[in-house]
Parts: C-alpha cells; structure tokens; sequence
C-alpha cells in the first residue's frame, strides 16, 4: 500500500510515473514537527535504502544526505556522494515502513546517529511530497516502490559487453591501438571510452587535433563491432565565438546570478557557464548538439559533472582577490592560515547554490533549492531526445535523482583502487537497485590510486555481474588495461565468463525491469523467514538464478557462504574449467584461490553458459555448458 502526501507546493520533480490522491491519515508511527520527521527505531529494527550512499546494506548508526555533490574521497565517513536517492525502508515489529521523501532540496537522514532508537529526517524546504509504504514483506514494498517510479531504462545488449576507458586516450591512434591490443591478447571488447582529452580545450562538442577525423575512428573501430564513447560534461566554457557558448548566451539559456547575468564556475575548461536543464527549452536544444555525434554513428555517452560540480566561482575568487588587495599590513600566520583555508574550500560551495539561478515560468528559482534534480535533467535532456525518436541509445550519468532512472544509467563516480571501495561498491550497486537503476556499476580496479593485479582479479569477479562494466582510471595512475597484468590469462578467463554469461545477465535485466525487480539484490530479500541470512549481506542474487560470494578483501582465499537450503556451488576458473558440489544447508567455509569465482545455483536449477566470444554481436546461444 503507497500512500501520498503534500507539504506546501512542492515542485515537480518527474520522480513518480503514478498520479496518486493526496491521503491526510498519516500513520502515527511518523511524527512531524516542521521540517524534520521522526521514527522510532526498535533496538532490532534495520534500515534499508538510500541509493548510493556509502557504507553497508543496513544503514543504521550514521548520517546521510542528499546533497549531490562531486567528491572523488568515498570514505566511510561521508555523508554524500553525486546522487540524491531519498528512499527509506524501515523494519518495525514484522512490518516495514518504506518512505520517498521527493524533493530536490537537502534531505538529511539521521538513523541512530544523535539518538541510537530514532530516525530523524530533516527535509531543508516545507515544499515536500512525502509517499509511505506498508508492507509485512521488505521485496514486496519495494517493487512497490519500483512500480511508483516507473521502468528501468537498459541500454542495448552491445552496453553490457566490456568497455575500456582512461582519462584519457589522447589521440585517436591510442584508441584503435587500445582496440588492437584487446585482440592480440584475446581480451573482449565492446566499448572504448573517450575522456575530456578529446574535446578542444575541453569545449563539449568540439575536437581535439588529435581526434579530428572522429568518422574514420568510429569507422574504423566499427569493424570490430567496437562503439565509441564519448563525454559530456555538464558545463560550457566561456569563450568568445564558440558557438555552444555564445548561443546559450543570447538566449538566456545558462544559469544566471541574482543580477541576472551568467553564473560563472571554474570547471575542466576553467571558467564555464551552466545549461539550465531544468527548462525544456534548454533540454532541446543541448539535445540537438548531439547531432555532430549522431549523423558520424555514435549513439553511446557518458555524462559528467552534473551535480553540478563547482571548482570554484568567479564570484569567490574575485572575493579573495579583493580582500588581498584591501589587506594593508603585512601578513602574518593566521592570514597564510585563513587564505589556505580559503581557497581549499572553493570546491562545491553551499553558497554558491545559493547564488545560482535557475528560471523556471519566469521566475528566478535558486539552485540550492532545485539541485538535486540538476545531473537528472541533464541525463532528461538526451534520453528524452532518444526515446521521442524511438532510437537506441547507451547512456549513464554521475549525478543523478530517483527518475533519471528511466533515461539513462549511472556510474558510482570516482572511487579508489583499495578493497574497501570494491566492497562498497557492491553495496552500492545492490542499493541501487532498489530505487531503479538497474544499469549501474563501478569503475573497475578503481579509479584514483594505483590498482593491483590481484585486486582487479578479484573486483572482476563481481563486476563481471554487474549491468555496467567498465574499466576506468585517473591521469597520473598506473594504467590498468587488463593486458597490463601479469595475471593476465586469469582476467582474460574471467572476463569471458562476462560472456559467457552475457545472454543471461541481460534475460534477467529485462525481467527485472518488466516486473519492477532488483538484479541485484541480498540473498536475504529472498528468504525472509531465515533469521541467519537476515544478518548476511554480502551474498547477492543475481537475477533469479544465480548467487554469488564475491571476496572483497587482500590475500584472503577463503569466504563463508551461509546457504539457506540446498545449493550446487560451481567453481569456475573459465567457462570450460570448473568443478562443482552439492552443499548442504548451513554453514561453509570455502577455499577460493584468486583465479577462481564461485557461484550457487538453487540444486535442481540449470544454468546455461555459452561459448565466450570477442565482442557481443558475435555471441548465440549455443548453451556449450549446462550446470
Ligand atoms: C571526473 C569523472 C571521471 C573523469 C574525470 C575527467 O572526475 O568522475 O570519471 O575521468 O572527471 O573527465
């Protein structure tokens, strides 16, 4: 049962797909005092949801916020990350109690972390829809939800193949040498990702000398059925004669300062501008830039920057300059101290949301107010534009809100190559699951920091089940293509077995999307009536047959796997080479050397594998293996 309710005029945010009536009996399980909501927790009570945000599967004993932010450090202690996905399950007395908290404005989740036994959430804005879900079964009041927000968007089968990205390839020839050095070692490959290098000057849809014939590269990367994909950055660079910028500008197209004139942020290209996704308008016509891409073949992008991120304001950098040009005596340590602080906090600044104006009827709106929705209706801008025109299209984006997950995926953004991120990252893609993006993964091995061969075998091992994968690294990392590893033969058999697994993984995710299920998922949501898995989250399903017990941590070769009733454990060191028992229901403790995957299958399931091939538009399914 889903009920509504409004506080104030709230905006419209495009979250829900569902008209419903607006109730006024709220349950009394909820106590509102202004703007915060309060729930009390029982000692046992879990607490499922939130999307991306960090830490574990149970998110009791800290703080969150929906705040989408651009902020590469996922430690455990942080609060927000680029997505703002307010969905909340609470476990309370054999009953759970979901709540959509749809505003775009600052939410903060409070569960147990000033009071241990309360919830307490503190909405920055009386303009709120307020949904509230009842179930005695935690799967079936979020499909629930999943119903209310409406369907998944997947992208194309060819999106599931492996794709191989760096910030960045810097010419065209690095990239088709990319694509030949996949085929020397016998490595798949789908998709080769271009970073900002590509642009001039960063500039989006322009290019680099290096990239000038982008047509013969795609041509050339056509060949082997290898698609392109470029970035797009939410921002334009100001600059005088380019067309992008000087457009936007003669039709008030960018996000302005009180006064009226154009908000100025310092991103990649240094001072830039940023679209107003909010307003159609805008929408349509950022949409019909593509058509430099679209007309040469290239229908696959990711999009980024789109919290929207905020090196720095012109406004807070002219501020600084000022006061050092006021500042009469001499410095002395507390003013190197104060302008140190200064200018390491220009990053994402609260007050420069607040400064920052959208217009929406006419009507100056700030930022601050709107922004979470801001990633959201960028990614609106070209999945809208596809879907009109009932086109294929692969894309995913950073920032992001609940309903940018009918147009398009996202990323987890920029994690660290460590074993702690890989376990995040599995959190991460189960929960979001749970608010509709179903095409979602992470940068594989890592993105900042310096991988390892044994801890890119072992997030390949997950990753392989994950709807996106794509292997990602910063400048200034140690390269991290696959073929660089001296475990080379062990990913190679792993990342078949991606393909292997191929026609499966994308069955699953149509089901999944069809009837509002997660792909990913705890095995517990499965099995609600055993108390030991309750407490078990780093088994997943993955879609309706598979589970799996990815290691997630250095040098560790063994995992417990607690199985529910009977299993078939397959281990599989390639799709031709593995071994397989029958376990009984309890307890286990299992050897899994670094080269091996595990996987469980119910006892009288069958799983089909096919033959691996080199990219997707090759795969059939000859069912070579039955398990
Ligand atoms: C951001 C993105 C990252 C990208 C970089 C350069 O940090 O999250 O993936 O490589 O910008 O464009």
């Amino acid at each position: 049962m889903i009920k509504k309710y409004q506080f104030g005029k709230p905006f419209n945010t495009d979250a829900v797909v569902k008209d419903l009536t607006i109730s006024n009996d709220l349950t009394k399980l909820i106590i509102i005092k202004d703007k915060e909501l309060f729930i009390k927790l029982n000692n046992d009570s879990k607490v499922y949801g939130l999307g991306q945000a960090l830490r574990g599967i149970n998110k009791r004993g800290y703080i969150y916020r929906s705040f989408a932010i651009d902020d590469p450090v996922h430690s455990e202690d942080k609060l927000n990350l680029y997505g703002a996905h307010n969905f909340i399950v609470i476990e309370l007395n054999n009953n759970y109690l979901g709540l959509f908290i749809d505003t775009p404005s600052m939410v903060t989740f409070d569960i147990g972390y000033t009071n241990s036994n309360e919830l307490k959430i503190t909405i920055d804005n009386n303009n709120y829809c307020l949904y509230v879900l009842e179930n005695t079964n935690l799967y079936n009041l979020i499909i629930e939800f999943r119903k209310l927000i409406g369907k998944p968007y997947l992208p194309p089968k060819w999106g599931l193949g492996y794709g191989q990205s760096r910030w960045s390839y810097n010419s065209a020839k690095e990239v088709l040498d990319i694509a030949k050095l996949h085929k020397e070692n016998n490595l798949p490959l789908d998709l080769i990702y271009l970073d900002i290098d590509y642009m001039d000057n960063f500039k989006n849809f322009t290019l680099s000398k290096d990239f000038k014939d982008l047509k013969e590269l795609v041509n050339k990367l056509k060949k082997d059925n290898i698609h392109l994909v470029p970035i797009i950055d939410a921002r334009v660079k100001v600059e005088k004669d380019y067309p992008i910028y000087e457009e936007g500008i003669k039709n008030n197209y960018f996000l302005t300062n009180k006064d009226n004139t154009p908000f100025i942020g310092g991103v990649w290209p240094g001072l830039s501008v940023y679209p107003d996704f909010l307003r159609p308008d805008v929408r349509t016509w950022f949409a019909s830039k593509f058509k430099i891409f679209t007309d040469i073949g290239i229908n696959s992008f990711w999009f980024d920057m789109n919290e929207p991120s905020i090196f720095y304001s012109k406004n807070n950098v002219d501020q600084i300059i000022n006061n050092l040009n006021n500042k009469k005596t001499p410095f002395n340590l507390g003013d190197i101290l104060s302008l140190q602080g200064e200018l390491s906090s220009l990053h994402n600044r609260v007050d420069d949301y607040k400064n920052m104006y959208h217009h929406i009827d006419n009507k100056a709106v700030s930022n601050y107010i709107l922004h979470n929705i801001y990633g959201m209706n960028m990614t609106k801008a070209l999945g809208e534009y596809f879907q009109n025109n009932n086109e294929d299209y692969f894309l995913f984006a950073r920032g992001s809100y609940i309903g940018a997950h009918r147009y398009a995926g996202i990323w987890q953004g920029d994690n660290y190559s460590t074993y702690q991120q890989l376990e995040y990252c599995i959190y991460q893609a189960i929960n979001l699951n749970m608010v509709g993006f179903l095409f979602n993964g992470a940068d594989l091995g890592g993105f900042a920091g310096n991988t390892t061969p044994d801890l890119i075998l072992r997030w390949l091992e997950f990753a392989i089940f994950c709807p996106l994968l794509r292997n990602h690294s910063a400048k200034f990392t140690r390269y991290q293509e696959l073929y660089r590893f001296d475990n080379l033969a062990s990913l190679r058999e792993i990342l078949k077995l991606r393909y292997s697994l191929l026609e499966y993984i994308y069955d699953e995710l149509e089901y999944a999307r069809d009837n509002n299920l997660m792909y990913l998922r705890p095995m517990s949501f499965d099995y609600p009536d055993d108390k030991i898995l309750r407490e078990i989250n780093d088994q997943v399903m993955v879609g309706r047959k598979i589970m799996i017990a990815p290691i997630y941590k250095q040098n560790q070769n063994y995992r417990y796997v607690y199985l529910p009733e009977r299993y078939k454990q397959i281990r599989l060191r390639a799709y031709n080479d593995f071994d397989q028992d029958i376990l009984d229901k309890g307890h286990h403790y299992i050897e899994v050397k670094p080269n091996e995957l595990l996987i469980f299958i119910k006892e009288k399931d069958t799983l089909y594998l096919n033959t691996p091939q080199s990219n997707t538009t090759k795969l059939i399914n000859d069912h070579i293996i039955k398990l």
